[in-house]
């Protein structure tokens, strides 16, 4: 497998400082321990720019700690590059698919991560930036069961 044949995953959040980044660190952690990190090319990005360059909040850091992840990259604005570099453009919620809709994603490639836990009628991971740390075990929970569903979809449609 070139790098190329890589199957490209971006998860897509507002500030790629909470949902997204912690998302990208939980898929990196199981394909590796699953033994099929070569498979996949994993990024993260935010549909707003305004914390580019910022590490992962640190109320994120700890809930990825606590669970022995961690959050390495740095905050990025998607680019309509993205847009077609990345096979799958995983949102966070409702608004960051109409923003990557508006900004010219094809519709085929944007899902909500939350299709992927056939366990859960939520729809969105909610944005916990403005809450406590309830909040980020919540949205830890919830991108962890998801980002096995997603695991499981993506290695059985592309092998
Ligand atoms: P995220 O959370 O989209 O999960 O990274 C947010 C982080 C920052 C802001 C909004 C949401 N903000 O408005 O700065």
């Amino acid at each position: 497998m070139t790098p190329d044949d890589r199957i490209g995953v971006l998860f897509v959040c507002l500030g790629n400082i909470c949902r997204s980044p912690l998302a990208e660190g939980i898929f990196l952690h199981k394909i590796h321990e699953r033994g099929v990190a070569s498979r996949f090319r994993v990024d993260s990005a935010g549909t707003g720019g305004w914390h580019t360059g910022e590490a992962a909040d640190p109320r994120a850091r700890d809930v990825a700690r606590r669970h022995d992840i961690v959050l390495p990259s740095r905050a990025r604005k998607v680019s309509r590059r993205d847009l077609t570099r990345f096979d799958h453009l995983i949102a966070m919620d409702q608004a960051n698919v109409d923003d990557l809709l508006a900004l010219g994603a094809r519709d085929s490639r944007v899902t909500l991560l939350l299709e992927y836990d056939r366990q859960t009628n939520r729809r969105e991971v909610p944005d916990p930036y403005y809450g406590g740390r309830d909040g980020f075990e919540t949205m830890f929970e919830l991108i962890d069961r998801a980002c096995e569903g997603l695991i499981e979809t993506l290695l059985t449609v592309s092998t």
